[in-house]
């Protein structure tokens, strides 16, 4: 279904975030025809440059990260049309009578700030000053949303003078992961799991988001962040808000995020000894953390891993381990729903140990796995078996199902929509912020080095202890 005409500034026109997913998904939506000939995309940045160089920019950026070979060729050119340019000087003047000048009177406006947080008040204030936007007109931020609980109160207070709540899109791009949403459709579309789903029947709760790849030419930035900023304050926390709230009574952006919010507050403040922050090595050719960032005695973890626990009637007594970093052994994100054991067994000690374990598998070969014991067949007896029952998206759906839109191509279709549900709300980032804060503090207090763990390893042996201490373990990147 097309959305209606709009046109969107890309602020950070010629950045990374650009390049890679914000052009390549605006060219799949206009391929798939939900973006329509009427739509207009206006790249700005300081770079001096006019539309031409920017619509080849563009071709070249689309050809290197669009991997979706039904966008044929032929349709770049017209996508490539409703592309122009304005150099633009955030900080200054230059620019901003152009950019009035090019927004069209009556489709929706959208602005999205694809540049670091340090900009969003100076854009702000100017698309105001310059009366720009108006009080229909729709801002897109994009992560890292400060850097703390203050630095994202004063971000917040910034774009509230000029914009209203309902105006503002802070992207998680988790939220816009097909996966992600289906932990919503598998909790509340079915009646199997919800009567399940708390501390009477959950023992724990374990959520992993593995990446194989290191931090890349990407050290500037995430020197000054580590693992905690970039994944856990976001990503993972949005995973764990999904799996742990409350049924919200519609799916509507004030529902959702209500009941997102609730989880957040009721996390406890996490122990010392249930936090282990990990950094890579190198091993072989592969250089390790140290040597990929400029500050060689950097103490920033690559890999953090900690225990969560959630204040509430539903979760009190059922941790969430949590666990993310970069060059392991694999690139995997699953959660793993680890059910009590069955309250007494007829079948004596010799069944042994048995339990239902419910695997979401976000990335890569998303599916559900739920692991059921049966008899194991033969003559020799009642003896049990774990085995699952395993779905593939791309088996069950068939394998254009497996071909998920990017996140990002659902994001700013739904900013076009001016559907909120998948986004931010600020008093959910700054809840964030207060919850991990006292963690990081504590680490830059006692002065001490995260752990050293092998590339392509499961991160750091303490990490295992995490677990062992509580008699339980984690289950296996692979
Ligand atoms: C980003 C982080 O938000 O998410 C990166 O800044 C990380 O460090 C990336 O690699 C992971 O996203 P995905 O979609 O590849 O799982």
């Amino acid at each position: 279904i097309p959305v209606d005409p709009f046109d969107l500034v890309i602020f950070g026109g010629t950045g990374d975030l650009a390049r890679r997913k914000i052009l390549p998904a605006l060219f799949r939506r206009f391929c798939a025809g939900q973006m329509g000939t009427d739509a207009r995309v206006v790249g700005a940045a300081r770079t001096e440059m006019d539309s031409a160089a920017y619509r080849e920019f563009a071709r070249e950026a689309i050809t290197e990260f669009d991997d979706n070979e039904e966008c044929a060729a032929e349709s770049l050119d017209g996508f490539l049309e409703q592309l122009s340019y304005i150099t633009l000087d955030a900080r200054g003047d230059t620019g901003w009578q152009a950019m009035k000048a090019a927004m069209r009177d009556g489709p929706i406006q959208a602005f999205y700030f694809s540049v670091g947080p340090g900009l969003f008040g100076d854009l702000a204030e100017r698309l105001h000053a310059y009366e720009i936007a108006g009080p229909d007109s729709r801002i897109v931020v994009e992560k890292p949303f400060g850097r703390d609980l203050a630095s994202a109160q004063a971000l917040n207070k910034g774009l509230a003078k000029h914009f209203d709540e309902s105006q503002i899109y802070r992207i998680d791009h988790y939220l816009g992961k097909e996966t992600v949403q289906n932990l919503m459709a598998i909790r509340f579309g079915n009646t199997l799991f919800e009567p399940l789903w708390n501390a009477q029947y959950v023992d724990h709760i374990q959520i992993t988001v593995a990446e194989s790849v290191g931090v890349g030419t990407r050290g500037g930035y995430y020197d000054k962040s580590g693992a905690m900023r970039d994944m856990m304050q976001n990503h993972l926390m949005q995973l764990l808000c999904l799996i742990a709230m409350e049924p919200p009574a519609k799916f509507d952006p004030a529902a959702v995020r209500d009941e997102k919010l609730k989880v957040i507050r009721a996390l406890e403040p996490v122990d010392a000894e249930d936090v282990v922050r990990g950094q890579y090595e190198g091993t072989g050719e592969l250089p390790g953390y140290r040597n990929q960032v400029e500050n060689r005695d950097t103490r920033t973890e690559s890999f953090v891993a900690l225990k969560a626990r959630i204040g509430n009637w539903r979760w009190a007594g059922t941790p969430f381990y949590i666990r993310t970093g970069k060059r392991l052994r694999a690139r995997a994100s699953e959660i793993a729903v680890v059910f009590k054991d069955a309250p007494h067994s007829i079948f004596g000690a010799d069944a042994g140990r048995h339990r239902n374990i419910l695997t979401i598998r976000l990335q890569p070969n998303e599916g559900i796995e739920l692991g059921v014991t049966i008899k194991e067949p033969g003559p020799g007896g009642m003896r049990l078996v774990d085995v699952p029952l395993d779905m593939s998206f791309a088996e069950a759906l068939g394998p254009d199902s497996a071909d998920f839109p990017d996140a990002y191509e659902r994001l700013i279709m739904d900013v076009v929509r001016g559907d909120q549900t998948l986004f931010m709300r600020g008093d959910e980032v700054e809840a964030a912020w207060a919850w991990v804060d006292p963690i990081i503090d504590a680490w830059q207090e006692v002065e001490s080095d995260p752990i050293l763990y092998a590339s392509g390893s499961s991160g750091p042996d303490d990490a295992l202890r995490l677990m062992h201490k509580d008699g339980r373990r984690w289950r296996e990147i692979k």
